[in-house]
């Protein structure tokens, strides 16, 4: 019988060097939001879908891998993990002092046309931070984003902000209910500006012209964003929000958060956001590579106390594109590879060589050969990859010394066994 060797559509088999830079994405995301002060949760997989069924947002909710467990549970694989973080809160972390700062990284699946940066299943590293309304705690998301982005070397990238609730203060003012300001948004994040408007066409005190001129304000300054509005006869909760808005991308220019792209027009698929939205942009990659905002109703809706939240979550893969794109991979590297070559069969001496190197924070792999064969493993060493190689034979084994190449600046020479850690100097 021969099986099919492929994984099934939209799904991937991951392999270096795209896994080992995926690890590292990750593990520097994690450095980054513990220096903040934030901790790990790791929620489940599989929730029971009616957790996602209501605020998911059509696009979601229809992209949702759902099935009947053995027990006849409607569950679904988690399309993100918001939902689920909020439901831990409410379980088990309402006691706890806020604002809660929780962290975590995990996979998540969505049904959706397979295309470049765009799979079946995916990972997602993302921050909830529950229970603050602060200015600060939005600015605070955007710290990170540019700390984590700096310990990556990802300079060129923008973050496209807009508060959502400027909208839904003027649908709701036209008696726009709930689940059509959803709808509306979608056909807005799908860019379908006609759907929408066709929709707001059936309510008579909808001013289409205002929806028109608002969501035609776009600008990176946010001085222009008070001039243009001030004349537009908004609202005073829309003032207000606008205000706001003004307030954080004017703290995010003077905190060199990457580069700052206000647009009225923009919505996201999600539809628990109630204020500030955002996603993050890079050039050569039409697909965002992260994605968040403020959920003030959520943890109300699913039966906790009002709390107002804000989060985020990027997309491993594609932040892995975007430094692929950039040319930044290279850079990204943690530790030099060594290959440690032993002409001789003695373990235990291999053994204290190579926990040396490895104590050192060298990638110490152990291959054994004949003098005759040195040479193929020699050019095997510089087809994978690795910087250093270390000999051991007869000879250096009754010295104490080991026998070193840098393949990469061809430097030769013997090396003390107490001066492997210093490897890195040749
Ligand atoms: P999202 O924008 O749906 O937001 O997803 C966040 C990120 O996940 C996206 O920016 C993208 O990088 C990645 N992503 C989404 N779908 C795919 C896919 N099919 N293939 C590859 N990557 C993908 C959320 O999920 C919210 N939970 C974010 C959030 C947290 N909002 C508040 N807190």
């Amino acid at each position: 019988m021969t099986f099919k060797v492929e994984p099934v559509r939209g799904f991937r088999d991951i392999l270096p060097p795209e896994s080992e830079l995926m690890r590292i994405i990750t593990k520097k995301f994690v450095d980054v939001v513990r220096s903040y002060g934030y901790s790990e949760v790791i929620p489940p997989t599989v929730e029971l879908f009616e957790l996602f069924a209501t605020k998911s947002g059509p696009e979601i909710s229809r992209s949702m891998y759902v099935f009947r467990d053995k027990a006849g549970r409607e569950v679904c694989l988690r399309p993100e993990l918001t939902a689920s973080v909020v439901r831990m809160y409410i379980r088990s972390m309402l006691a706890e002092p806020k604002p809660v700062k929780v962290f975590y990284v995990g996979n998540a699946f969505r049904y959706e046309e397979p295309q470049l940066g765009r799979y079946r299943e995916f990972y997602q590293m993302g921050v909830e931070l529950i229970g603050d309304s602060s200015l600060y705690s939005d600015l605070e998301l955007f710290l990170i984003l540019r700390d984590y982005y700096k310990s990556l070397g990802l300079s060129e990238y923008s973050i496209k902000i807009n508060d959502v609730g400027i909208l839904r203060t003027l649908f709701t003012l036209w008696g726009v209910g709930e689940e059509v300001q959803d709808l509306i948004l979608h056909y807005m994040d799908k860019k379908l500006y006609d759907e929408a408007v066709k929709i707001l066409r059936g309510y008579s005190s909808a001013d289409l012209k205002l929806f028109d001129e608002v969501t035609k304000v776009r600008t990176e300054n946010p001085e222009e964003l008070l001039e243009t509005t001030k004349t537009l006869g908004m609202p005073e909760e829309a003032i207000s929000r606008i205000k706001k808005l003004y307030e954080i991308t004017s703290l995010m220019k003077a905190l060199n958060v990457g580069n700052v792209i206000i647009d009225l027009s923009f919505a996201r698929g999600l539809a628990y956001y109630t204020g500030l939205i955002f996603e993050v942009i890079v050039p050569n990659l039409n697909v965002s590579i992260g994605g968040g905002g403020r959920y003030d109703n959520l943890v109300e809706l699913y039966g906790g106390p009002p709390t107002p939240s804000t989060g985020f979550a990027l997309g491993v893969e594609r932040t892995y594109l975007a430094l692929k794109n950039l040319g930044l991979t290279d850079k990204l590297s943690s530790f030099d590879k060594v290959m440690l070559i032993s002409l001789i069969d003695d373990y235990v001496y291999v053994d204290i060589i190579a926990s040396t190197l490895r104590n050192a924070g060298y990638a110490t792999s152990v291959r054994f050969t004949s003098k005759g064969k040195l040479g193929d493993v020699l050019g095997l060493a510089s087809k994978k990859g690795y910087k250093y190689v270390v000999l051991i034979g007869e000879k250096e084994l009754k010295s104490s010394k080991v026998t070193v190449k840098n393949l990469i600046t061809k430097w030769q020479g013997e090396l003390d066994v107490s001066e492997l850690s210093r490897l890195g100097e040749h």
